[in-house]
């Protein structure tokens, strides 16, 4: 193929490889750009109008046509040519089509590689925006849930070990305040994309005094990049979005495991010894085996669990294409927007499927109930000495006698008469019966953060506040 209809056809005689020119053509995934690209576009053709480049009929024509290729991206009838290198050769080849040659004024002063990382930050922006807006629903939904179903008690777990009890909404809240945490970053990413590099040019900035305070203003930045060779080369957001979304992924994938395991209703040698059976995933978020006609597996969760795993080859991938990268730009760079296409569908993805799971799962007090063993309640034994005066030191020596003595007796610590108690310590006495009952164990839990019901209630009062805040700035 000859120069063709490629934007930097001028000093070349000879034809692209095929292979090379496949290599380097992107746009079969940069074609997502195509609405920001146009928005981008637009801006910049105000802006030469404004610097006196383009009269305000080529201005008028130059933005019709705009809008007839936003158009036929729209409608899904935009043709994509073989020579279409990436999705600003393919938008401006069809304004030319469209326009004809005054098409060619548009670029003035523009490089591809301002363009390009304008139209990235711009889709990101947005993309940025609805993942805020799953995310902060998934929040919502886990609050909510354990507002409904605050009186539900389970085991506590530390190593996969039965610890404590606790309340189902304080496991719940505890998955919601991590992802809190992740709102707020992606809310950090957002301020600190939102500094515009248009207008940079190649590299060396705009020979043309474009007005670049308009184009921020067009295309809604914050501010404008202070220095050109930086503006196109760096893909700081990009690796601050991929971590980010790394890392949320990652308390998703905690919460998963922890569900898978609370939905197992199998005998767990290799994690405890005891059922779980805690839950039930709704149909809509189980698949069925093609072998076993008994399966309901949790694919959802299991896919939630396996997906941080690309966000970090892709965060790793970034990052090795900048280090030592020199300035400015390099093709190098066209390696980020498939990293970030993965991430945000992938993103999206998982956080309605994750609200959709937590919504639509029903869960078994009979058998939360069923698992809180009361050697769980050990620690209240030690407290209830404690209590007594006894320094916390013996009396854990002193519960932990009582918990053997019961083991070797082959019963459970409640089950032990009070003469047995006594003999372990005689500060034990009749009213240590109560001890035994897991909701007065979860009540001494009062401290800001704990699972007694007012710590609990005082959390989700919190979080609803929280959440109002972070829906304002999403
Ligand atoms: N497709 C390119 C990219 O994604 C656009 C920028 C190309 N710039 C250049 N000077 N070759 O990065």
């Amino acid at each position: 193929m000859a120069s063709g209809n490629k934007l930097w056809g001028g000093r070349f005689s000879g034809s692209t490889d095929p292979i090379m020119e496949m290599l380097n053509a992107s746009i079969s995934y940069d074609q997502r750009l195509a609405e920001v690209d146009i928005q981008g576009s637009r801006a910049y053709a105000k802006a030469l109008e404004k610097s006196g480049i383009l009269s305000k009929t080529e201005l008028e024509k130059i933005l019709g046509g705009l809008e007839k290729i936003s158009e036929e991206w729209s409608k899904g009838v935009f043709g994509v040519i073989q020579t279409d290198e990436d999705i600003h050769t393919a938008n401006e080849r069809r304004l030319k089509e469209l326009i004809g040659d005054v098409a060619g004024k548009l670029h003035t002063g523009r490089s591809r590689n301002d363009q390009v990382v304008t139209d990235l930050k711009l889709f990101l922006k947005n993309s940025l925006s609805i993942i805020s807006t799953h995310l902060l629903q998934l929040i919502e939904t886990l609050v909510e849930r354990a507002a409904i179903e605050i009186d539900v008690i389970l085991p506590g777990y530390t190593h996969l070990q039965k610890a404590q009890p606790i309340r189902w909404s304080q496991f719940l809240l505890s998955h919601a305040v991590a992802l809190t945490r992740d709102s707020e970053r992606l809310g950090e990413v957002k301020r600190r994309i939102n500094v515009l590099p248009l207008g940079s040019g190649a590299l060396a900035g705009n020979a043309l005094g474009i007005d670049r305070e308009l184009l921020c203003s067009e295309l809604d930045f914050a501010s404008i990049s202070l220095n050109s060779m930086d503006a196109v080369s760096e893909r700081d957001f990009v690796v601050e979005f991929l971590s980010v979304a790394t890392l949320l992924m990652i308390h998703l994938s905690k919460m998963a495991e922890d569900l898978i395991i609370y939905s197992t209703s199998e005998f767990l040698i290799i994690y405890s010894t005891s059922e779980f059976g805690f839950l039930t995933l709704s149909d809509a978020y189980s698949t069925g085996s093609s072998l076993m006609p008994q399966k309901k597996n949790p694919d959802s969760l299991e896919l939630i669990r396996s997906k941080p795993a690309l966000g970090l080859c892709f965060l790793a991938a970034v990052l090795m294409v900048l280090k030592g990268l020199p300035s400015t730009y390099n093709k190098d760079l066209q390696e980020d927007k498939e990293a970030v296409f993965d991430v945000v569908d992938t993103l999206n993805a998982v956080l309605q499927v994750a609200t959709g799971v937590i919504s639509t799962l029903q869960i078994s007090k009979e058998n939360m109930e069923r698992a809180l063993s009361p050697e769980m309640l050990a620690t209240d034994l030690a407290l209830y000495l404690v209590r007594k005066g006894m320094p916390f030191r013996q009396a854990h020596v002193a519960s932990g006698k009582a918990v053997q003595l019961a083991e070797t007796k082959g019963i459970t610590i409640n089950n032990l008469s009070l003469e047995e108690l006594q003999n372990i310590s005689p500060l034990f006495g009749s009213d240590v019966a109560q001890v035994f009952s897991v909701v007065s164990s979860v009540e001494q839990y009062t401290a800001a953060g704990g699972t007694a019901k007012s710590s609990v209630s005082a959390q989700i009062e919190q979080l609803r506040e929280l959440l109002k805040r972070l829906k304002e700035q999403a």
